[in-house]
């Protein structure tokens, strides 16, 4: 924990990078990206997962050039395409599950900056890779303190997302629902469905009553050339959660690629609540 006070945090949620040869990944686009993130100066850079497409050395080494080139804490969390391990199927086995990742990858898997505790969930499985699991027990690395403002990041969604051709979501997620609801999780961070949006669910998920609003980021793919769901950019979310209140109030502003300009530019005003 660092003793800084926080009015606010400053999280750049990238996701999806997909380092690997045949992604669509340019030296242009990495460095727009990178020259944006330092601009926008954040606390810390989220990353939800994918961040090679093969699961290989070679892929992860060119991710922690990236990362290391981020003066900011870094928090990264592991997605479906990252424990294929080189796509050797041999190696594709539960006792060697993300060996390649958390080698070449030491970074943050749960921060606190002030106020906000962010917790890093792996939430793939051999089982359901494209629908993915978290395993239950992982909630209680979150502290009982009430006073702290409770935040996950993880690579699959929570609620499935419109025009993604996948309508399925987590093999447990009434569970994970329900673990959100007994936690009072505040902001989800997810990526995987390469597309865009924000969620809020409030007071009623199925039969189950929220005690505070879950307010959930989606980020489409920050490098990569496959985009869906009808967006056509690669982009990144700029989130400032405003930690002077109990209350969800953050703003987000979703950063766009603009390949002819070789920069990332705001995709609109963003919102605040
Ligand atoms: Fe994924």
């Amino acid at each position: 924990m660092t003793s800084k006070l926080y009015k606010s945090v400053k999280v750049a949620h990238i996701s999806d990078l997909h380092f690997g040869w045949f992604s669509g990944i340019s030296e242009d686009k990495i460095h727009a990206c990178r020259k944006s993130i330092i601009e926008f100066d954040p606390d810390v850079v989220v990353a939800t997962g994918d961040i090679g497409f093969f699961g290989g050395d070679w892929e992860f080494k060119k991710a922690r050039k990236f990362f290391d080139s981020l003066p900011f804490e870094k928090l990264v969390v592991p997605g479906n395409h990252d424990v294929l391990d080189g796509f050797m199927i041999p190696k594709i086995n539960p006792f060697r599950k993300l060996r390649s990742f958390h080698r070449n990858l030491p970074y943050r898997d749960e921060i606190t900056l002030g106020r906000l505790h962010i917790v890093g969930l792996d939430s793939t499985t051999f089982f359901a890779l494209g629908r993915g699991h978290v395993d239950i027990d992982e909630f209680d690395r979150f502290s009982e303190d009430k006073n702290m403002i409770k935040c996950i990041a993880m690579h699959h969604h929570v609620i499935a997302i419109p025009g993604t051709g996948e309508f399925n979501m987590l093999s447990n997620v009434d569970k994970v629902i329900g673990e959100l609801i007994k936690h009072n999780i505040q902001y989800v961070f997810h990526g995987h469905r390469h597309k865009r949006m924000h969620f809020r669910l409030d007071s009623f998920v199925w039969d189950k009553c929220l005690n505070n609003p879950v307010d959930i980021f989606t980020c489409g793919t920050t490098l990569a050339g496959r985009k869906r769901g009808g967006d056509p950019y690669n982009n990144y979310n700029r989130v400032i959660i405003n930690t002077q209140t109990n209350h969800n109030s953050f703003s987000c502003v979703n950063m766009i690629y603009q390949p002819k300009l070789k920069q990332f530019v705001p995709r609109d005003s963003g919102f605040k609540i």
